[in-house]
């Protein structure tokens, strides 16, 4: 049935994502944890207007029309607008859809996929519909297969549900229980590095295609840390869970998605006393993530990472 649409302005908005264990050997069957970051959001707004539908990105200066666009456009802010229009079974309203975000780009925490979400969002707001997390994360992956050519799904599912997620590809979908990670005292840091997934993504790839064997080694081998992190996680020992992200950073700067970058700033942090360390995401750019002891000890570590040459840190 179609929607009513709204005479008043509609704000909708999703968050961003960091992943605790497990990138890359995600996107072959292997599992991860991914926990949704609730402070850090992109924002969609829509306001009914008397122009044709419009999206407006002002942080980027860009101007969209999806009506000028097919259905499968490969521009994401017309793509994630026409799906969610289709979703909700209605045409282009006369409106301005504004987007925003607090969410660097290209930083691997999520910032398309959460883009896609609040775009999703705000449409099926204004034509009063609910939007269950499932239709949003399958929306916002359509997205994410422009961004890189085969994702996992990880980023769409952590992003739409905004809990923490066990995800194995092709597995039923586990939420975590919030309370495992709520005040989970998690300190990430931004090497400045713009880096599209699809570039290490790439990479791995083409090093699983020459030496298979090698490749689906360290994934075997991050799948393991994967549970021990997981069971330290319900055993509440942040030492184990240090200790298991520590070994994931190896693994991954084996598999040659770190960078001096985002080591130094591993480095900093264990040297600044954080119970452990890691790159998160994509990688050869973007952010990591360190485990402290408390707030008061994330406060130590905002400062060593800065002084190590992080951009910007979220604690
Ligand atoms: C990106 O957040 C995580 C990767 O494993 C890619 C994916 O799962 O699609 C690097």
């Amino acid at each position: 049935m179609a929607g009513v649409e709204q005479a008043t302005k509609i704000e909708c908005s999703a968050c961003a994502k960091v992943i605790l264990c497990g990138e890359h050997a995600v996107v072959y069957g292997r599992p991860a944890i991914a926990l949704p970051l609730p402070t850090l959001r992109a924002h969609a707004r829509i306001e009914p207007d008397r122009r044709a539908f419009t999206i407006v990105a002002p942080d980027v200066g860009v101007t969209v029309s999806p009506w000028r666009h097919s259905r499968l456009t490969r521009n994401p802010l017309a793509r994630a607008a026409l799906a969610a229009l289709e979703l909700v079974g209605q045409q282009p309203p006369r409106a301005t859809l504004t987007v925003t975000s607090d969410i660097p780009v290209g930083a691997n925490l999520g910032s398309g996929a959460a883009v896609s979400v609040a775009i999703a969002r705000a449409i099926a707001a204004y034509f009063n519909r609910a939007l269950p997390p499932e239709e949003a994360s399958r929306l916002a992956y359509e997205v994410e297969q422009l961004h890189h050519g085969s994702p996992s799904g990880i980023d769409n599912t952590v992003i739409a549900y905004e809990q923490p997620v066990w995800f194995a590809r092709g597995k039923p979908l586990e939420l975590l229980d919030a309370k495992l990670v709520a005040g989970l005292p998690l300190v990430i840091a931004d090497t400045g590095i713009a880096t599209p997934t699809r570039i290490p993504v790439g990479d791995v790839r083409a090093a699983w295609e020459r030496d298979r064997e090698r490749i689906e080694g360290y994934f075997d081998a991050i799948a393991s840390l994967t549970h021990v992190a997981r069971e330290a996680l319900e055993r509440g020992d942040l030492e184990q869970l240090g200790r298991a992200m520590n070994a994931n950073h190896a693994l991954l700067q084996q598999l040659g998605v770190s960078c001096p970058e985002l080591d130094a700033l591993c480095d900093a942090a264990r040297s600044a006393g954080a119970l452990g360390a890691k790159m998160s995401g994509g990688g050869r750019g973007g952010n990591m993530i360190a485990l402290v002891r408390d707030a008061t000890h994330a406060e130590v570590l905002r400062e060593a990472l800065l002084h190590a040459g992080a951009k910007r840190v979220f604690a």
